[in-house]
Formats: structure tokens, C-alpha cells, sequence
């Protein structure tokens, strides 16, 4: 009988897998240094190095499950958050990100669905890969199609050489589609295939290319209820959820929004040349947190750039300084 682990099987396999092949040659060198020993002496130190087996600790904690709310918070560097939801969300992100699972990214508008795509790839494996971003609602169905899918020369007129689409752009990196809810049903269509099937084929080719990209969509619709109404596939929504993160709006994000006013404050102060932020009088600060934020932090963006163009250098910003309703929502 022929041994599964007949020596030139293993040679094979080592040779198609490189995380094998580059252990083979850390064994070797190993032995090259330090003479022989059997292997398994050399089973041993390896295990102990890599923390597994005998009395080491076992594996390291996952990050993100283990660690204290400022451990999670400064995995987000870009990201100013604070409160539980989000930290709660950071952890969530943690466990997903080292996966090549697809996440769908909910939220309202301006919550900040982009930025924990860019985190989802920052902190995946695939952070050395490209990360290839597309809004689906900027563009028109057909222009849309050959900028995700690529086209081929002479395909329609003015395609007068083959191009890559963003699929091929992302190739061993991340793809991240935004306000996917706004795609026509022939794009569904074809997203699916692709998703499905790991190869596309681009507009106007014959031959079918495989793609290697790890999948993230964001929209600011509820998608269930668009599969309800017929607008959206029930069966591409099963496709690109099968992990959700839902961004809480703004208003549901306590002191948060003190702590991003003041970073966007700051920010916004040193990019229009004032020697230092403008300070907010307390009555300011009621009725913006009283205020729903919509928008959300680009709302926020917009009222500071605002604030910082519209007052007096050297006064507070009043009430009366800020746009209508949110001017109403304090009451002044
Ligand atoms: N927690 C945050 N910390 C710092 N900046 C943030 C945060 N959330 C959002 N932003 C900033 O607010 C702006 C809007 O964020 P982003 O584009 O990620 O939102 P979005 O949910 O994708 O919005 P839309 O639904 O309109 O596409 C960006 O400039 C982003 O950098
Ligand atoms: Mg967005």
C-alpha cells in the first residue's frame, strides 16, 4: 500500500505551497546552523518559537477579543470614535478583517463606511495588495459596467484599447463598491456571476479572466427592503452580506461628536492658515448636540468648514453663527 505521506508527495506539496516552501528553507537553514538533531528536535524548538504545543502559552489571543477599549481604538488610527458602539463595531472589524470573508457595510449617509472599508483592508492580509475603490451611483449603467469589468479593444465606439477594469485593478488586493443599492439589474446580474463564479468577462471579450480580490460593498439604502420592493437580487444580497457592520449614525454616538468636532476643529483651523481653532460658546455646543446630524460626520465637516470662514477672528462662535437648523435645534 502507498503511504499518504510518501516522501515525493510531500516534495510536491511543499513545492505548490509557498508558506511550505519557505518553512522548508528556515528547517534547512536551522540545520545548516545548528547541525542535525532529528526532526524532531527541530519540531520542538519550532513549536516553542511559534508559541504551540508543550508547556509554551498557547496562541496568541485573537486581537480585538482580548483587548482593552484603548487596544481596539488604536488599531483605528484614522478613525476618531470613542463610545461603545463603536468600539463594539472596532471589534467586529478585528475578527473579520484577517478574513477573506465579504462584508456588507450599512449605515447612514456620512457615518463613515468608506473609512472602515479602508480599515477592513488596512488590517487584512491583503493590506500590501491594491485597494480599489468605485461608486456605483456616479456613473452611468453602461460607462459603470466597462470601468468595474474592463473592456476589450474595438468594444463599443471609442474603445480603441483594452483596458482593465477595477476587478483586474484589485488582483490580490481589495475591492471595495460603493452605493452598491444604485446598481441597474443588469449589473446585479453580472456581479453575481462574478462573485460566484471568481472570474468575469470584460465587455466585449469572449474569454473569461479569474480574479483574486477580497469583496467590500457599502450602501447607505437598507437593501433588504429594496430586495422587498424588486429594486435589488435577493440572491446578490446574500452574496455580499454574509457579514453585516452597521455603522451607527451620529446621534447615537454620545460624546463622540465633542471628540471629532474638535479634531475636524483643529484640522480645519490649520488648513485655512488661523493661528488656532476658533472656541465654541457653550450655548454653540448645546444645540449642536441637540441637533440630529443627518449627515452625520460630513455634515459635521461641513458646518466647522463653515463656522471657520463665516466668524469674526477672536470671538466665540455663537448660535447665531451656525446654519439654520441646526441654530434651531437649540432653540435660538
Ligand atoms: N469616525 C470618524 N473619524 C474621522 N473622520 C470620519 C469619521 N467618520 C467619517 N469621517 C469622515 O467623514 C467623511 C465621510 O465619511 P465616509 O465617506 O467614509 O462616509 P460614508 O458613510 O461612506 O458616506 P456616504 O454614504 O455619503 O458615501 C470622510 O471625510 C471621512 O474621513
Ligand atoms: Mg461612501
Amino acid at each position: 500500500m502507498v503511504s499518504d505521506r510518501a516522501p515525493d508527495r510531500e516534495g510536491d506539496a511543499a513545492r505548490r505551497d509557498p508558506l511550505k516552501r519557505h518553512l522548508a528553507s528556515v528547517i534547512a537553514n536551522y540545520r545548516a546552523e545548528f547541525g542535525g538533531g532529528g526532526d524532531e528536535a527541530v519540531r520542538r524548538d519550532l513549536a516553542e518559537l511559534l508559541g504551540v504545543g508543550g508547556a509554551s502559552p498557547a496562541v496568541p489571543p485573537e486581537p480585538g477579543i482580548h483587548e482593552s477599549a484603548e487596544e481596539v481604538l488604536a488599531h483605528f488610527p484614522k478613525v476618531v470614535a470613542r463610545c461603545k458602539k463603536m468600539v463594539d463595531l472596532f471589534r467586529l472589524v478585528l475578527k473579520v478583517a484577517p478574513t477573506d470573508a465579504t462584508v456588507l457595510i450599512q449605515g447612514e449617509s456620512g457615518t463613515g463606511k468608506e473609512l472602515i472599508a479602508r480599515s477592513i483592508h488596512d488590517l487584512s492580509h491583503r493590506r500590501q495588495g491594491p485597494y480599489v475603490a468605485e461608486n456605483c451611483a456616479a456613473l452611468p449603467e453602461t460607462l459603470l459596467e466597462s470601468e468595474l469589468f474592463g473592456h476589450s479593444k474595438g468594444a463599443f465606439t471609442g474603445a480603441d484599447r483594452t483596458t482593465k477594469g477595477r476587478f483586474q485593478m484589485a488582483n490580490r488586493g481589495t475591492l471595495f463598491l460603493d452605493e452598491v443599492g444604485d446598481m441597474s439589474p443588469g449589473l446585479q446580474k453580472k456581479l453575481l456571476r462574478a462573485l460566484q463564479e471568481g472570474e468575469l468577462r470584460p465587455v466585449g471579450s469572449s474569454s473569461p479572466i479569474k480574479i483574486d480580490v477580497r469583496f467590500l460593498s457599502a450602501s447607505n439604502k437598507d437593501l433588504v427592503d429594496l430586495t422587498r420592493k424588486g429594486l435589488f437580487r435577493e440572491d446578490l444580497y446574500y452574496r455580499l452580506s454574509p457579514i453585516r457592520i452597521e455603522l451607527p449614525p451620529l446621534r447615537e454616538r454620545g460624546d463622540d461628536l465633542l471628540l471629532l468636532l474638535d479634531r475636524i476643529t483643529v484640522d480645519a483651523a490649520r488648513k485655512c492658515n488661523r493661528p488656532e481653532p476658533p472656541k465654541l460658546a457653550p450655548e454653540t455646543l448645546a444645540a449642536m448636540g441637540r441637533y440630529r446630524w443627518p449627515g452625520n460626520v460630513r455634515e459635521l465637516q461641513n458646518e466647522v468648514q463653515r463656522m471657520i470662514a463665516l466668524a469674526d477672528p477672536g470671538r466665540p462662535i455663537e448660535p447665531r453663527d451656525l446654519s439654520p437648523e441646526i441654530r434651531a435645534a437649540g432653540g435660538a
